[in-house]
């Protein structure tokens, strides 16, 4: 089986998930590709069997690569069992107003783009101090101290659960 990992990422964190659910199929003998959904025009996407594309939250949207890349080829996504990993601070949280709120922007990202994934997976991503320029910076210091005061605002600060995701590939992809 030919898995098909496309992403888009903006600090890095998704880049992580989509290598590293690569590397977990790869071990249970998939054949895999992981392509940045920016350099991913073109590609025949009936060459694959399964497809999952990973995109980040940033102030409630997905990178507009993605939006972009989802809108032009939902067709032919539409042939192939495919899965969304939306990767998020949220996604860390058992607020109920956070998980409405990630809902809330697949749900945004469906009718903007009319590509409905078969599943969605929400995925914790991370603080990623190193990578924020001083505006960034100042706000995620603003969001750290409200959703984890023991976050470092000089090292990355990782929420992923990486055996969940692990998990979820092995189910998916049996
Ligand atoms: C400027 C900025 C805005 C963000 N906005 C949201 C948000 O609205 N909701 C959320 O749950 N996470 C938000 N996040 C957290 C990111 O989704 C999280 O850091 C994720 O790991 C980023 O993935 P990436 O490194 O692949 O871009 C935001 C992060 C930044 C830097």
């Amino acid at each position: 089986m030919t898995v098909l990992i496309l992403y888009a990422t903006t600090e890095g964190q998704t880049r992580k998930i989509a290598g590293r659910a690569g590397d977990h199929l790869k071990l249970n003998g998939k054949e895999v590709e992981v392509i940045q959904i920016s350099g991913a025009n073109g590609l025949d996407l009936s060459r694959f069997e399964r497809v999952i594309l990973m995109a980040s939250v940033h102030a409630g949207r997905y990178q507009p690569e993605f939006l972009a890349y989802v809108t032009l080829h939902k067709a032919q996504m539409d042939k192939v069992p495919n899965a969304f990993l939306s990767v998020s601070l949220s996604a860390a949280s058992t607020d109920p107003e956070d998980l409405e709120g990630i809902a809330a922007c697949v749900a945004k990202m469906t009718a903007e783009t009319e590509w409905s994934p078969e599943i969605v997976v929400h995925v914790a991503g991370a603080f990623r101090f190193a990578q924020y320029d001083f505006l960034k910076s100042w706000a995620m210091r603003w969001i750290a101290a409200k959703r984890d005061p023991t976050a470092s605002t000089k090292a990355d600060t990782e929420y992923t659960d990486w055996e969940a995701l692990y998990g979820f590939l092995d189910n998916w992809a049996a």
